[in-house]
């Protein structure tokens, strides 16, 4: 069995549409893929918006009009380059074809990469057709908003981002004027990818979890508390690291990014090390070249996990420092002022965005966990994010246990996402929950009747302890089973 086997048996996600064969690049969550991804948010919220007490989540509309895209430069720029099969018409993005032969292809133009597919002779995955020239293709869905003849273009937004540049004149007056001031929007975008082939990796319709903080430029080589970070060890692959493929492990004092830049990242970094577990030599920040990065970064280093299912180290996010460009570029559109004016000084505010695929980490995350032993497969998932947190089990289902355990799982769902189950044998009950990556089991047996106590058991070390159902709270809290 395989990772995609568990996740889909068990109702993480599944093709959406399955019944009608699927769609490409569109996923649903079953139960514990919502539970997971709730945990990821929850987790992601305490995380990021404890960093700062000016930092807070506002929800935005997914559909916005075409000024706003003009403004923001997607309409123009978000674009990925296709070409078609001249005999089956099936539509590929020449990047990835490309980059399956080894040609590195970002930054180079159509008519370079149109020769580029010649030179190397590629042609139609499918049918080994004859490929046509390469040219752009927007990504955005487009939509027009009302019955009438004239209606108005509008678009399914690409990146969570710009509901918060279009909010930030608000917002900024609403939380009283201050910088740096940090708007997080935790939801959907929409990118008509031409040929969503790694599955839930790559989707047209994702969830994004974005940060984006406005700041003083004029303080970018600075942070109240960067003595904190300073000499933390980062794991970085910069640009200057690819010749010799080593990723090197250095203190953040001495990699090469601005103090307000270098913070944020420290805090990424600990967020998958610390909060999430992820082992540390499968996280790395890779640097993203001048031709790499989207049109509008300056400063772009990604967080990248390995993983099995991907196949290496890929993008779980990135650190974007994108400038003035979003309200600059909608003071234009909007002809409203975005200009800040701080003690007497007016300036734009500047954006660092801490960006992450929500859907990519989740699969991430399912991978690292995901741990096949001689007798069992286990979903090793840090506490934080385990869609359930403990399973209640009576250990047959009469003589008053069902009742007495029915009670426990009350009590412990005020606290705790508790799964219930009082079917089959106990060892398979266990297995099931190995499977979906519950970090405790607990068994009420005749002796709880007699004096209250249960069995607790641990997921990873399989160690069962007896306590007292009134201490159960507690022991789940910090284990030391
Ligand atoms: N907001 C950055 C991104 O969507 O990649």
């Amino acid at each position: 069995m395989s990772l995609m086997d568990v996740a889909l048996r068990r109702g993480f996600f599944y093709p959406s549409s399955e019944i009608y064969g699927g769609s490409a690049g569109f996923y649903d969550f079953g139960h514990l893929g919502v539970l997971l991804k709730r945990k990821f948010e929850d987790t992601w919220r305490d995380y990021f918006l404890a960093l700062d007490p000016n930092f807070v989540e506002i929800d935005a509309a997914t559909i916005m009009p075409e000024a706003v895209f003009e403004a923001s430069g997607h309409l123009k720029s978000f674009n990925d380059p296709l070409t078609e099969c001249v005999e089956c018409h099936v539509r590929h993005k020449a990047d990835l074809l490309l980059e399956e032969k080894g040609v590195e292809a970002e930054g180079l133009t159509a008519e370079e990469m149109s020769e580029a597919l010649q030179e190397k002779e590629i042609r139609c995955p499918r049918c080994g057709g004859e490929l046509s020239e390469v040219r752009w293709f927007n990504m955005m869905f487009h939509l027009s908003l009302g019955a009438a003849e004239a209606n108005e273009k509008a678009y399914l937004r690409p990146e969570t981002a710009q509901g918060c540049y279009v909010s930030f004149k608000r917002m900024f007056e609403v939380l009283r004027n201050q910088i740096p001031m940090g708007l997080a929007i935790l939801g959907r975008a929409y990118r008509n990818e031409i040929s969503p082939r790694q599955g839930f990796y790559r989707l047209r319709e994702l969830n994004q979890a974005e940060l984006q903080i406005f700041f003083d430029p004029e303080h970018l080589d600075e942070h109240p508390c960067y003595d904190s970070v300073k000499d933390q060890i980062m794991r970085i692959y910069a640009v200057k690291d690819r010749e010799k493929g080593e990723i090197r492990e250095i203190p953040l004092r001495e990699v090469e990014v601005p103090k307000f830049y270098g913070y944020h990242m420290a805090k990424v970094q600990d967020f998958y090390l610390k909060v999430l577990k992820v082992p540390r030599e499968k996280f790395r920040f890779r640097e993203l070249s001048e031709e790499e990065r989207a049109f509008y970064n300056k400063i772009h280093w990604d967080m990248e996990i390995y993983t099995d299912v991907l196949g290496g180290f890929k993008e779980a996010g990135g650190i974007h420092y994108r400038g003035d460009h979003d309200l600059s570029g909608h003071e234009k559109g909007s002809k409203k002022k975005m200009e800040v004016n701080i003690q007497g000084r007016k300036f734009v505010p500047h954006v660092l965005e801490l960006s992450f695929g929500v859907d990519r980490n989740l699969l991430m995350l399912l991978d690292l966990a995901y741990t096949e032993e001689e007798e069992r497969i286990v979903l090793k998932f840090p506490s934080v994010v385990a869609p359930y947190t403990v399973a209640v089990f009576p250990l047959v289902s009469k003589d008053g246990l069902p009742e007495f355990a029915y009670g426990i799982y009350l009590e412990l769902r005020r606290e705790f996402d508790v799964f219930f189950d009082e079917k089959g044998s106990i060892g398979k009950r266990y297995r099931r929950q190995d499977e979906i990556g519950t970090p405790f089991c607990v068994t009420v047996d005749y002796d709880s009747l007699e004096d209250g106590t249960v069995t607790l058991r641990d997921r990873d070390t399989m160690n069962q302890v007896r306590v007292h159902k009134d201490t159960l709270l507690s022991a789940i809290k910090a284990p030391d089973v």
